[in-house]
């Protein structure tokens, strides 16, 4: 019932980073990206393009997306919240976008400062450029689990707006349970009623690790069929617009389990294991990746 091969989704140096209080050199960001790129991931999340006053530390996302190597079959995607966002994306020659929606009323004017519906007529002219220039696009539902400000969110306004980013143009949709509250049975329920609207193989899983119930989550949605994962390596993460979350679970963890399982994902361990040394190095402390520090103890 499990897939035979599951695609990782690296978002750490965007999930990740963009909560760093300190700012994070371009060049090590960079840095950071080629590492991850070494060890076999074939997507990574670069940088955003959004406003930097609301998210100062994605400031430098067109000098990171010119600085790093692009390994011929990766993809190197960015956040995109509008059209000033996306000429600056396509200027920076990205070949994939990722537009962000919340299943949240509260969470969409928190953190993009419109409404849901708002938020979907100012992504039509986004991914409509973006399908002009056949640049791929990713759609992202934040709070599939629950919000940090109205509590448990109903499954049917995931899919609801899971459907209306599939309809505009997105060829993948991720399920963000943006504060990790989630637990097994409920993410079931919940991959269950947007599968209804969305074809299962175009969805993705994005789990975070507040409450320790990520894996357990992402093992839950692999029996459903779902094949696709992200993860931020070493554990890094938050959302500034999140109260209370932590990171995202950590991509050393996921790929220890999916391995365990026999399930190809083409990431080498032991180098993913080095570039979130080399970044929590950086940041000045330790992993959170559980098998990170295993295999530092060893
Ligand atoms: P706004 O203030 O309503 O926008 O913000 P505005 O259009 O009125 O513009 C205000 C200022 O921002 C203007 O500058 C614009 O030029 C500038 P000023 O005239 O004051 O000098 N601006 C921009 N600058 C650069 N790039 C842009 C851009 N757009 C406007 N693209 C806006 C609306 C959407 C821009 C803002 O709310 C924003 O940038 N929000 C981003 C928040 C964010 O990045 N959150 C984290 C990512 S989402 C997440 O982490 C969840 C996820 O991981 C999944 C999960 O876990 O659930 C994806
Ligand atoms: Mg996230």
């Amino acid at each position: 019932r499990l897939p035979k091969s599951v695609r990782m989704v690296e978002v750490g140096p965007r999930d990740g980073l963009q909560n760093e209080m300190k700012p994070v050199p371009a060049a090590t960001k960079i840095a950071l990206i080629d590492k991850l790129s070494g060890s076999g991931l074939s997507v990574i999340e670069a940088g955003a393009f959004v406003s930097p006053k609301w998210v100062p530390q994605m400031a430098d996302s067109a000098e990171v997306l010119a600085g790093i190597k692009r390994l011929p079959g990766r993809r190197y995607p960015v956040l995109v919240p509008n059209l000033k966002g996306y000429e600056a994306a396509s200027a920076a020659k990205v070949d994939e976008i990722a537009v962000f929606a919340a299943a949240s009323e509260s969470f969409s004017q928190k953190n993009i400062n419109c409404s849901i519906a708002e938020s979907i007529e100012r992504f039509r002219p986004v991914t409509e450029a973006a399908r002009r220039d056949r640049v791929r696009i990713r759609g992202y539902v934040s709070c599939v689990l629950g919000c940090p400000y109205e509590g448990e969110i109903a499954p049917a306004k995931v899919a609801e707006v899971s459907k209306a980013l599939l309809d505009l143009g997105c060829e993948e949709i991720s399920l963000g349970d943006t504060i990790g509250v989630g637990t097994p049975g409920k993410a079931q329920a919940m991959v269950e009623t947007v599968a209804k609207q969305v074809p299962r193989e175009r969805l993705a899983v994005h789990f975070h690790d507040t409450y320790g119930q990520a894996l357990a989550n992402i093992l839950a949605t692999l029996e459903l069929g779902i094949d696709v994962v992200d993860s931020a390596v070493a554990g890094l993460g938050g959302c500034p617009y999140a109260p209370g979350a932590s990171g995202n679970v950590a991509s050393e963890d996921v790929l220890y389990m999916l391995t365990g399982l026999g399930i190809e994902t083409g990431v080498d361990l032991e180098r993913l294991a080095e570039a979130g040394i080399f970044i929590t190095r950086a940041l000045g402390r330790q992993p959170a990746s559980r098998v990170a520090q295993a295999l530092a103890a060893k």
